[in-house]
């Protein structure tokens, strides 16, 4: 158990970094909680810079979820160990220590936890948003898509209803933290992203 803490600690610091926030300032663009949709998150990065911080967000981003997973399974096969350092990861993002708890819709560390539980499960859903993203150049509405899927993906490659669970969790908050862009997605207002 105190394995356990320590790693969601560990998730939890590491998720915290905003590597949106960090990204813009280092590159002296504006605070990415103040311009466009006001999300720390790569999506709203490429509003405001362009691709490259937004490619540098989104690796960032999605390092954080997968690096303290992985380094939870080099040190332990304890399924519950490797899942509550993911959702910590998740919720560091989502609620960074570090940045006022003001953090982002968890699409990029919920795909990078997702690859430390299983590269499959990742794949196929980092598949489905691109799939829908190609087709409808919509961020938010791919991601709900694809995370709507991944618990089943999850389901389906690791047969761990732990992860699975927790997987699930991850996408309820997810869809909680999007809805501003679910109320502008039934609006038909929800802005579009070139790809
Ligand atoms: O699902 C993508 C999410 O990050 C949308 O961001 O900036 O359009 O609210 P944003």
């Amino acid at each position: 158990i105190a394995l356990t803490i320590g790693f969601a600690v560990f998730g939890y610091l590491l998720g915290s970094v905003s590597t949106a926030v960090v990204v813009c300032r280092a590159l002296r663009l504006p605070d990415p909680r103040g311009e466009g949709s006001g999300n720390p998150g790569a999506t709203n990065v490429l509003r405001i810079g362009g691709r490259l911080p937004a490619a540098l967000t989104l690796v960032g981003d999605f390092l954080k979820g997968t690096l303290p997973v992985l380094i939870a399974r080099a040190v332990t096969d304890d399924m519950a160990a490797i899942a509550v350092v993911g959702l910590a990861a998740f919720a560091g993002h989502l609620y960074p220590l570090f940045f006022g708890f003001r953090g982002g819709k968890g699409v990029a560390t919920g795909l990078g936890v997702l690859l430390g539980w299983s590269w499959m499960a990742a794949a196929l859903t980092g598949g489905s948003w691109l799939l829908v993203a190609m087709l409808t150049r919509l961020s938010s509405f791919s991601a709900l898509m694809a995370f709507l899927l991944a618990p089943s993906f999850l389901w389906w490659t690791t047969h761990s209803a732990v992860l699975a669970g927790t997987m699930a969790i991850m996408t309820l908050v997810l869809y909680w933290r999007h809805r501003s862009n679910i109320a502008n997605l039934v609006a038909g207002k929800e802005k579009k992203i070139g790809l």
